[in-house]
């Protein structure tokens, strides 16, 4: 098992990641839950697949309420919150309630937020049950929900307890979904590592076969790198922006597409692919330019449908909570493992660029 810690100015987070990682750090989270009442967060999806095996776990030594939540990014809404947060409270929830969130992006992101509000906060560890998860969503403390208006549009910092990255959670996880998880560790190398790109690249084949040790290394180097990013900058002044590569594009392809037709990771591939194209426009990307769509092709990505229009990606881009009133702040990759912020691109460029970007399919 491989241990990252995570420091930020409420202490320290470990970073449990391996196979048997759960049983290996049992004791750490009895610990912590003894003699409360613990929510498990999670869908009913997951609490099938491996809800027994925490029950197992935990049993006796804390009163488990188990709350279920809808699958997907539909959890990610402040309805979903409140009958949480009604819930937490029907059931007895106290200042020293603990939370345990065990699921996706979605469900880490949604109890992380509850956690962080209920009674102005409680302590969550993050389970995360998906690659996307284990590789990124389940650290550095960023949660929340969706408006209509906009994704991640309301939420708070908060920094888990622990993070327990058992990368046998991931045997029961679809390929489409490890697929989409894989984007977004390749995301980190190629704007902030290019030993961790490199490593992904090198070990593809067996990524994509859900080889153990694999898996553990990815998981791992991704979360090294993104732990670095959120030490130096834990509140996205600056540096942790990096991380937002793709991102710009993909969130306004999320919102058009009504989060439903691609996964999150497939929106980001194509979203790192434009932001390449955009970066090209200065003579950037060196052999990033290359070796981005090779390594993101064997990921057999969606194409994008047909129907998003470049008038309506740009004003969801515009829209974007990330946007600020002096214009978008795009990330762009400079070589590989360079990611560089750029806050001058001028919007007639960048309409142009997608133009003929979704025109290419
Ligand atoms: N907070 C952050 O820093 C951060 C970073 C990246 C992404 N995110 C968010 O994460 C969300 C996406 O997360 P995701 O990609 O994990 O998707 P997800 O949480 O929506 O889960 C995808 C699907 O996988 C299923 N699933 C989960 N674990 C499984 C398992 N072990 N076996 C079988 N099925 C399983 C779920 O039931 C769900 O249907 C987005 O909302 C995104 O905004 C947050
Ligand atoms: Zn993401």
């Amino acid at each position: 098992m491989i241990t990252v810690s995570l420091k930020h100015d409420r202490g320290t987070t470990p970073i449990w990641i391996g196979a048997g990682a759960l049983e290996q750090r049992a004791d750490e989270l009895r610990d912590w839950c003894r003699s409360r009442t613990t929510f498990l967060i999670s869908s009913q999806t997951v609490l099938d697949l491996h809800g027994e095996r925490l029950t197992r776990l935990l049993a006796d030594t804390t009163r488990l309420v188990a709350l279920s939540v809808p699958d997907g990014e539909a959890a990610k809404s402040v309805e979903q919150a409140a009958v949480l947060w009604n819930a937490m409270l029907d059931n007895g929830g106290k200042r020293d309630s603990r939370v345990l969130a065990l699921g996706g992006g979605s469900v880490g992101d949604l109890a992380g937020f509850v956690a962080g509000t209920f009674l102005r906060g409680i302590e969550v560890v993050q389970i995360p049950t998906t690659l996307l998860a284990q590789v990124d969503a389940s650290v550095g403390g960023k949660t929340g929900v969706d408006l209509a208006g906009g994704k991640n549009t309301v939420g708070v910092f908060l920094q888990p307890r622990a993070v327990v990255a058992d990368t046998e959670l991931l045997a029961t996880l679809p390929q489409r979904e490890l697929r989409s998880g894989l984007v977004e560790a390749i995301k980190k190398g190629a704007v902030l590592d290019r030993g961790l790109f490199e490593a992904t690249e090198r070990s593809i084949d067996r990524l994509l076969q859900k080889d153990g040790h694999a898996l553990a290394d990815v998981v791992a180097a991704a979360v090294r790198a993104k732990a670095a990013v959120v030490e130096s900058d834990p509140y996205e002044k600056a540096q942790r922006k990096l991380l937002n590569f793709g991102h710009t594009l993909a969130h306004a392809i999320e919102a058009e597409l009504g989060y439903s037709e691609l996964k999150h990771g497939e929106a980001v591939a194509h979203g790192m692919l434009f932001a390449l194209r955009l970066g090209a426009t200065r003579g950037w990307g060196g052999e990033l330019s290359d070796r981005l769509p090779s390594l993101l092709a064997r990921l057999e990505i969606p194409e994008l449908p047909a129907s998003l229009e470049v008038e309506a990606l740009t004003s969801a881009m515009a829209r974007d909570k990330k946007a600020r009133e002096s214009g978008i702040t795009w990330v762009l990759a400079r070589s590989l493992g360079v990611g560089e912020l750029v806050n001058d691109l001028e919007p007639a460029l960048v309409a142009a660029e997608l133009d003929t970007f979704l025109a290419d399919g």
